[in-house]
């Protein structure tokens, strides 16, 4: 209805009143807030029937112009009530469409910040660590890249040690920095922790009481037991008077912290060059495949007086423990994971069955 037709008598009180009602009849069939503007530009707007009607007040008598006054302002008065009242409507409706289309279900669970996990052997090293210092010891760490001094000589291993063949030690290309006079120059990967052992007593007065989580590197292949890349948690204690004795009460104490009350350690005679005597260290483990029984944890001995001497230590006043044992495989025994893949592969999934929080869970 946007045509005005041409204006009407401004005292045509049927032709107004018929205007008015199409005016409203069209009011009421404007179903959106643009069709309604229409609608009011053709009925209310300055070319519209009732705008130019509206004009002719000025010709009329002045007798007459009272009625056509109140004819035409009732009329526009009518017809704006029905406007504004289709006006709230239409907007009413606007608004609950746009809430519709563009509500946000708050309840609706979402993953889309997913939690992360520790890897559970970080969260096995802070137990470790927390079990070391409960009992009053220190954490010590050394590096990874390690001289051959440390890993090896400090160590009282020989210059022929198979030990230090390439097929199990990662030697470092071209390094031969910062060596000692007279001391092999070669840098390795450490392949054991022990070699924090020498720095920590190179570096402190006994009494010396230190745990030493870390990384250690052997040219293994990956397989369901072997990793070239695992972790170890050294323990030295360095003071006067100790015995085997107390060797066996810490490892005892360890293996219940890690494996519960039932826990308990057997040594076998073994040699490693660093511990005279020395010992392998058998877990009893009440889980094992095929009935209770024990299982190797690791190697202890007290500190052969060859590295207390390297080291700076008397040995006639000084005695010395150390053990060393794999976290892999203490996660893999007390958790009961079956693959060695599982902990190096690093798939989320693994290390959320820990928990996603670390400790407790
Ligand atoms: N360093 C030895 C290993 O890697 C373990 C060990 C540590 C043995 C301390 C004796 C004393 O097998």
């Amino acid at each position: 209805m946007t045509d005005a037709p041409g204006a009407l008598s401004p005292l045509d009180e049927e032709g107004v009143g018929a205007l008015v009602e199409e005016g409203i009849a069209a009011i009421a069939a404007a179903d959106s807030l643009p069709a309604l503007k229409e609608v009011r530009l053709a009925y209310t707007g300055d070319a519209s029937v009732l705008a130019l009607t509206n004009r002719g007040i000025g010709k009329l008598d002045k007798a007459d112009k009272p009625a056509a006054g109140k004819l035409l302002g009732g009329a526009r008065g009518r017809l704006n009530k029905a406007l504004a009242e289709r006006q709230a409507v239409l907007e009413a409706e606007a608004e609950a469409t746009m809430l519709a289309t563009e509500a946000v279900d708050v309840t609706v669970p979402t993953d889309r910040v997913p939690a992360g996990a520790r890897h559970p052997l970080d969260v096995l090293v802070d137990e470790v660590s927390d079990f070391f210092t409960s009992m009053g010891w220190s954490i010590a760490e050394g590096p990874e890249v390690e001289h051959e001094w440390f890993d090896f000589d400090a160590l009282n291993f020989d210059a022929d040690h198979p030990a230090r063949q390439m097929q199990d030690t990662f030697y470092v290309d071209g390094a031969s920095v910062g060596a000692a006079e007279g001391q092999p120059a070669n840098l390795v990967m450490r392949t054991h922790t022990s070699p924090v052992q020498a720095h920590v007593m190179l570096a402190q007065e006994p009494p010396i009481y230190v745990a030493c989580p870390g990384k250690v590197f052997r040219s293994d292949e990956l397989d369901a037991t072997h990793t070239p890349v695992f972790h170890q948690v050294e323990g030295l204690a360095v003071d006067k008077g100790l015995t085997m004795g107390h060797l066996k009460g810490v490892l005892d104490h360890f293996a219940k912290s890690m494996f519960g009350p039932e826990a308990r350690t057997r040594l076998r005679p073994s040699f490693f060059p660093f511990t005279e005597p020395s010992a392998e260290m058998d877990l009893w483990f009440p889980q094992k495949k095929g009935g209770p029984g024990w299982i190797e944890w690791g190697g202890c001995g007290m500190v052969n007086p060859n590295v207390l001497t390297a080291c700076g230590i008397d040995p006639d006043v000084y005695t010395a423990f150390a053990f060393g044992m794999g976290l892999e495989r203490t996660l893999m025994l007390r958790n009961g994971i079956a693959d060695m893949h599982d902990i190096v592969e690093g798939d989320i999934r693994f290390s959320q069955q820990f928990g996603t929080t670390g400790k407790g869970n």
